[in-house]
C-alpha cells in the first residue's frame, strides 16, 4: 500500500498541510522541534485511529483549537481510498469513502506501517508492558483476529479479577462460576498465545541474516517468553494451563487478581546466549530493534501480500558510518519509506538522489524544488 496524498488540520504543530507522498522515498528534513516526528504519528493515528502507546487524543489537537483531522487517499492493490479521522475531546469519526466506520478492528488492519523511532531504541530495556504494548499493535494489524481476542481477553480478565475481589469481600466462592470463567480465560490465553508465538516465529525467519548484514555478528534471535507452555496440542496447552490456574488461585485470592496468564508474557532479544536487556550495549540494542522492524516488513509483506509503509524517525544520526551503508539495501523501492533527519548528510547519496525531499519549519512544509507542499 502507499498513501498518496495527507491533508492535517489542527494536528499538532500544523495548522493545515496538504502534502503529497512520493510512492517510494520520502525524506523530511528540519531543525529540532519542527513537526517532523508529528508528520510520521498522524500517519500512525490514521493506520491505528490513535496515538501509539500512552498519548492522549486531546494532546494531539493543535493547541488553542478544538479539533483535529487527519485525511489521506490510501493507494492498496485493488482499490483506493479516502481515509478520514476526525476527533475532538469528547468523540472520534472514522470514515473509508465517506462512509462511517463502527467496528475500528476491521479498520486497524487497512493501513499498516512499520515505525522505528527514537523511542524504540529503549524497547529492549523498558518493562514488559512497554514491549506487550508494541508487539500488540504490530500483531494487531497482521490480525483482525487478534483485536477480537485480545479485546475479549481483557474482558474476561477484568471479569476473573472482580470475582477474586468479591470472593475475599464475601468469604465463599462460587466454584461453578469459577469453572466457567477459567475456561474461558484459558481458551482465549491459548489462541493468544498461539497467534503470538507465530509472530515471533516469522520474525525470527530473517531476523538474524539481517542483523549479520548490518553488523557482521552472527546469532540474533528473538524469543518470546510465554506464559503457558507451548506444545503442539492446543487442547493439552489448554488443560495444562487449567490445571495451573486451579493450583494458583490461592494466591490469585491473596493478591485479588489473575497472576498468571498472556498479560503477563514477555519477548526479549538474545545475541547467542546473552540476554541483550542484561548484556546489549546501547548501539547493539539499537540495531537489534531495527532488524526487528526490517524483519517484519518481508514477514508483513508474506502474510498480507502487500508491503507495510516504511516510517524510519530520525535514525541515522545514531548510526555509525558503515552500519549506515549497509542498512541502504534494505530501503526497498518497493516499499514506501518516510524518513526524517535533522541532516541530509547522514543519508546516503543514492537515497537522497531517488527521494521526494521535503523541508520542515515550524509547521510548514515545502518541497525541495521551492514550492508549497
Ligand atoms: N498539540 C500541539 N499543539 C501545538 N504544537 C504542538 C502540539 N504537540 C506538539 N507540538 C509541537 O510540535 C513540535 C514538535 O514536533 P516534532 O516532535 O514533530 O519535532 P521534530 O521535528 O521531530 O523534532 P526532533 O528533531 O527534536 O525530533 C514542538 O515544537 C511541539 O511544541
Ligand atoms: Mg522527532
Amino acid at each position: 500500500m502507499k498513501i498518496k496524498n495527507l491533508k492535517l488540520k489542527n494536528f499538532r504543530n500544523y495548522e493545515n498541510l496538504d502534502i503529497k507522498f512520493d510512492k517510494s522515498l520520502n525524506i523530511f528534513i528540519g531543525d529540532n522541534a519542527q513537526g517532523k516526528s508529528n508528520i510520521l504519528e498522524s500517519i500512525v493515528v490514521l493506520a491505528l485511529t490513535k496515538s501509539y502507546l500512552n498519548v492522549k487524543d486531546k494532546n494531539l489537537i493543535r493547541n488553542g483549537a478544538l479539533f483535529s483531522n487527519i485525511s489521506a487517499k490510501v493507494v492498496f492493490d485493488n482499490s483506493v481510498d479516502d481515509l478520514f479521522i476526525s476527533f475532538n475531546e469528547k468523540e472520534k469519526k472514522v470514515k473509508i469513502n465517506n462512509n462511517l466506520i463502527k467496528k475500528y478492528s476491521d479498520y486497524i488492519s487497512k493501513v499498516r506501517f512499520i515505525l522505528f523511532s527514537p523511542l524504540d531504541i529503549n524497547l529492549i530495556r523498558e518493562s514488559p508492558s512497554s514491549r506487550r504494548k508494541v508487539f500488540n499493535v504490530e500483531i494487531s494489524q497482521l490480525s483482525n483476529r487478534y483485536v477480537k481476542l485480545m479485546q475479549n481477553y481483557n474482558a474476561v480478565l477484568k471479569k476473573r479479577n472482580q470475582f477474586l475481589k468479591k470472593v475475599i469481600s464475601v468469604g465463599k466462592c462460587d466454584s461453578f462460576y469459577l469453572g466457567i470463567i477459567n475456561e474461558k480465560f484459558s481458551i482465549l490465553a491459548v489462541d493468544i498465545t498461539m497467534e503470538r508465538y507465530n509472530f515471533v516465529n516469522s520474525i525470527n525467519n530473517r531476523l538474524s541474516d539481517i542483523y549479520r548484514e548490518i553488523t557482521g555478528d552472527c546469532g540474533l534471535t528473538f524469543k518470546y517468553n510465554s506464559s503457558i507452555d507451548i506444545c503442539d496440542n492446543q487442547v493439552s496447552m489448554r488443560n495444562l494451563f487449567l490445571n495451573r490456574l486451579k493450583d494458583n488461585f490461592e494466591k490469585d485470592k491473596l493478591y485479588g487478581m489473575t497472576l498468571i496468564g498472556p498479560h503477563r508474557d514477555d519477548y526479549s532479544l538474545f545475541l547467542g546466549d546473552s540476554d541483550l536487556s542484561i548484556y546489549g550495549s546501547q548501539g547493539q540494542n539499537r540495531v537489534a530493534i531495527l532488524s526487528l522492524k526490517l524483519s517484519e516488513i518481508f514477514m508483513f509483506k508474506e502474510k498480507t501480500g502487500d508491503y507495510p509503509i516504511l516510517l524510519l524517525d530520525d535514525i541515522f544520526s545514531e548510526l555509525d558510518i558503515t552500519k549506515r551503508n549497509r542498512l541502504v539495501k534494505y530501503i526497498l523501492s518497493d516499499v514506501q519509506t518516510i524518513i526524517t533527519t535533522t541532516d541530509l548528510n547522514m543519508l546516503d547519496k543514492s537515497l537522497i538522489e531517488r527521494a521526494k525531499i521535503f523541508k520542515i519549519s515550524n509547521g510548514n512544509v515545502v518541497i525541495d524544488d521551492g514550492k508549497e507542499g
